[in-house]
């Protein structure tokens, strides 16, 4: 007989977060990060220290990470870890950790592809979050990717649209560097647009040839010049708008996603519909979703917030999915940094 409680031992460390967490079956028991801050002083993620803070980081996240849910290491039944997309210094911090540590305590090693767990962190079981009934159109936005993906299944997924450039998140941080502001700068930009008037400049929305793409590289060089033109007339430009300058450049950002996952939805006729990735924080599309609830008839999902940027419990439920199906890696796995959706 299948034993009932079922303990997995989640590993993320695709980019510059280092996470560990135990789910029991699809709950969460403890979920830990150890967000690395060295990097905000070089505007962006630096692939050779990240690797080096995992390497630090890997052993006391996953003793927490046990501690939290109160059991020892003799109670995990497999290990779920990252196996992409990432940066591959950092993927294999992660991947060797945890093949280590499933071949010193004899269980099952379950690899797990980043981008579906984004997806399917909709499956951990919590109170008061609904759980999308198939098939659900997901728009996954995040600082490496944004598509618009069609769920079918736990393991199926056709992108219907997805970035022919920059993701949404990069769209963030690099404009939000043209402000001067830290890296990460989405979560920067949703604070200061809070205070902001979101119709006080206008920036003109990027074409693509398949109408589902995204595009967001135009975006930030029309944000650049903008500045640019607005600084030579006023050097205090960006210091006295900057609450305006965020309000008005999320606004656009979120109107590119709206506009599309719309459009997916009428093509598809599907109404269930999901977001995912560190973007899904933002408040405006946050907000912005919810509203489609009455305007759309939308059924929407909008994950807990410790859920939308990276982290471990969202490795742990699609390892316990692929513990069910007996899904488990070979020894001679490999990491690989350009995993796609479906692979
Ligand atoms: O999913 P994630 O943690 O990592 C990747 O897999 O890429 O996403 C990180 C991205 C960053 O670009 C960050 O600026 C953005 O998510 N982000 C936000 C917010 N919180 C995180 N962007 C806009 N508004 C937010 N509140
Ligand atoms: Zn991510």
């Amino acid at each position: 007989m299948s034993k009932k409680k079922i303990f997995i031992l989640a590993i993320e460390s695709s980019c510059d977060d280092t996470g560990a967490a135990i789910l029991q079956n699809d709950t969460v028991l403890s979920n830990v990060i150890a967000n690395q801050k060295v990097h905000a002083v070089y505007g962006g993620v630096v692939p050779e220290l990240a690797s080096r803070a995992h390497q630090q980081n890997i052993v006391p996240v996953v003793q927490q990470a046990l501690e939290q849910a109160g059991i020892s290491k003799n109670d995990i039944d497999a290990i779920g870890f990252t196996q992409g997309p990432g940066l591959m210094g950092s993927l294999l911090v992660g991947a060797s950790f945890a093949k280590s540590l499933s071949i010193a305590l004899a269980i099952p090693l379950i690899s797990v592809n980043h981008m579906q767990a984004h997806v399917l962190a909709h499956f951990i079981r919590d109170k008061g979050q609904n759980i999308p009934d198939f098939p659900f159109l997901c728009l996954t936005i995040s600082g490496g990717h944004t598509q618009i993906l069609k769920v079918s299944s736990t393991n199926k997924f056709e992108v219907l649209g997805e970035t022919i450039d920059d993701a949404v998140g990069e769209a963030f941080d690099k404009t939000a560097k043209l402000l001067g502001l830290p890296y990460p700068g989405g979560p920067m930009i949703d604070k200061y647009a809070s205070l902001g008037d979101k119709y006080a400049f206008q920036f003109t929305e990027p074409k693509t040839p398949n109408k589902l793409d995204f595009s967001f590289s135009g975006l930030k060089t029309a944000i650049l010049y903008f500045l640019q033109r607005e600084q030579k007339k006023n050097k205090n430009f960006i210091e006295q708008n900057l609450n305006d300058i965020c309000a008005s450049i999320q606004y656009t950002i979120v109107n590119i996603l709206m506009k599309k996952l719309k459009l997916a939805s009428e093509l598809t006729g599907i109404k269930e519909i999901a977001i995912a990735g560190g973007v899904s924080a933002n408040t405006e599309i946050r907000t912005t979703l919810k509203k489609c609830e009455e305007t759309m008839g939308w059924k929407t999902y909008i994950p807990k917030f410790e859920y939308t940027t990276d982290n471990a419990a969202m490795i742990g439920i699609v390892g316990y999915f692929k513990y069910l199906t007996n899904d488990f890696n070979e020894d001679n796995f490999l990491a690989s940094s350009r995993l796609k959706i479906n692979d």
